[in-house]
């Protein structure tokens, strides 16, 4: 069993992202209804944010609503939007007792109204907050992010704001939802998937992936820190060879 003792704080990753995945088999596994695993979903998310807080992570990003699930049943995706809305309301006071501010990632606009006027609301509430950073994927699909923002810049070189020969990198980060966030250092996806599934393609250029078999509502505080002692103790390399470190 490991302690939040455990966890060398030298080495945290600075951005953490997780793909929850596994509410609905959780839930089917029950005998009961998808939105049953979602809302105990909740519960695992509040949980993932304060233990990461707690630690001391910087960024900690949660693919909560994807461009793709739209497509869901009108019963599901309503549900995920009225536990948005709940929980936003619910945490606001948590996430400023944790100096936690809030932020979000993807087409968030296309909301429905509700939902994106609370969300609004508790990202200006904690905008003070220069703890750690919680960004929330919403309506979030990592290719359409590469295409926006291929979009823009090639606005910006057809209206000569910027010649093609000076595109490089960090011109494309600063065109992407996540120009504000470093680069994951370490990806989680929960319930034995093997994917990315349109997840931040760009940001986990380098990052190290953590896949475990739990249903994403089991995902506990005991978890996240297996998977961080896990994250403690790879060798990051980025190309270059072991002796070249340090
Ligand atoms: C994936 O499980 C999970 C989601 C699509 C939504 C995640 C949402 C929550 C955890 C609750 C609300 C979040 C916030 C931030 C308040 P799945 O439905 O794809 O599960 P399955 O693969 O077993 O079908």
């Amino acid at each position: 069993m490991n302690t939040i003792e455990d966890i060398k704080k030298g080495r945290l990753p600075g951005h953490l992202a997780i793909i929850m995945d596994g509410n609905g088999r959780w839930a089917k596994e029950r005998g009961k209804l998808r939105v049953f695993g979602h809302q105990n979903g909740v519960e695992a998310v509040r949980q993932t944010v304060e233990t990461a807080a707690k630690l001391g992570i910087g960024h900690l990003t949660l693919y909560a609503f994807s461009t793709e699930n739209w497509k869901r049943p009108k019963l599901e995706v309503d549900t995920l939007m009225r536990l948005l809305v709940t929980s936003l309301r619910k945490e606001l006071k948590t996430l400023n007792e944790n100096n936690i501010s809030l932020n979000a990632i993807g087409r968030v606009d296309t909301l429905p109204e509700k939902a994106l006027k609370e969300l609004r609301e508790v990202i200006r509430k904690t905008s003070e907050n220069d703890g750690m950073t919680l960004t929330l994927a919403l309506s979030y699909g990592s290719r359409d992010e590469i295409t926006t923002a291929v979009k823009a810049i090639a606005s910006k070189v057809k209206n000569s704001i910027i010649s093609p020969e000076i595109i490089d990198e960090s011109i494309i980060n600063d065109h992407l939802y996540t120009r504000n966030l470093p680069d994951v250092d370490l990806l989680i996806r929960t319930s034995g998937e093997y994917r990315i599934s349109n997840f931040l393609l760009w940001q986990i250029a380098y990052a190290e992936l953590y896949f475990t078999d739990v249903f994403w509502p089991d995902f506990s505080e005991q978890h996240l820190l297996e998977a961080l002692k896990s994250y403690q103790n790879r060798e990051r390399r980025f190309g270059k060879i072991s002796e070249q470190l340090n």
